[in-house]
């Protein structure tokens, strides 16, 4: 693991090359954190990017390899609706991964989407907070966190007030039309987290990563304020989300 704090920029082929080096992250980085302090605490995110790789985490070699019995998995945020309801983020890892390796039941920290969004919200803060019992700001081993078109991540928009939240590490967001309303990590607890990385496929993403990862504009989305004080940031892409970004397809088993 490099000691070099620096966003990190990984370019891959195609979204096949990225979600394997993503599993191979979670297996090297749950092995290392395993080791010594005897469990990993993961925070995940939804959306379509991700779902090759929980696929590929439930199948050989990481099925076997990971101790699934240790990993205690978080979500970066969560869509308000019931737990099996199709945009659920915790269907989606439920039934591409959860069915399928032996986590414990108490080691998966779900958000109640089904409740009132600011109960869900602080339920979500209180079950995090007892996690981590050391300290102010609980500390996530590794967020994996996606980005949308418009630069958020997590559930935090451009222009929301959640962006600039200091105290909460869980928040309720409204979103106006059939928009469904959400239940998001903060960036305080984003940036306290030991790695953080993000994980971007596609030429739709290009220009918002263009902007987000040339120097000088990544505040104006709140992916770009994604940014850990003391732990790693790393940008796993694929060819066509980097293209705009100058991006040429490198070491394909990179690891942060
Ligand atoms: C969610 C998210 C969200 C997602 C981005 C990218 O639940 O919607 O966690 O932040 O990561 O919108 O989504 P795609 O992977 O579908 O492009």
């Amino acid at each position: 693991m490099s000691a070099d704090l620096s966003p990190q920029v990984h370019v891959f082929p195609d979204p096949k090359a990225l979600s394997s080096a993503a599993a191979e992250a979670f297996l090297a980085l749950s092995l290392e954190v395993i080791s010594s302090s005897g469990r990993f605490a993961v925070a995940l995110s939804g959306g379509s990017t991700p779902r090759r790789f929980f696929t590929l985490l439930a199948s050989s070699p990481y099925q076997q390899s990971i101790d699934w019995t240790r990993i205690h998995l978080f979500w970066a945020d969560e869509r308000c609706v019931p737990a099996d309801h199709p945009e659920s983020n915790f269907k989606l890892l439920h039934d591409t991964l959860l069915a399928h390796v032996p986590v414990p039941e108490a080691n998966v920290h779900r958000v109640h989407g089904e409740a009132d969004p600011e109960q869900a919200a602080r339920e979500y803060e209180r079950e995090i907070r007892s996690f981590f019992i050391n300290g102010e700001m609980p500390s996530f081993d590794l967020i994996f966190l996606g980005v949308g078109e418009d630069g958020h991540t997590a559930s935090l928009f451009p222009g929301s007030p959640s962006i600039h939240e200091k105290a909460r590490i869980v928040v309720p967001v409204y979103l106006a039309g059939p928009s469904l309303n959400r239940v998001t990590l903060t960036l305080p607890v984003i940036n306290h987290a030991a790695h953080v990385i993000f994980l971007a496929t596609g030429r739709s993403k290009s220009d918002v990563l263009h902007n987000i990862l040339k120097e000088g504009n990544s505040q104006a989305y709140p992916a770009g304020l994604v940014r850990p004080e003391a732990g790693t940031l790393t940008w796993f892409l694929d060819q066509e989300a980097a293209e705009k970004s100058d991006g040429q397809a490198s070491s394909p088993n990179a690891l942060p």
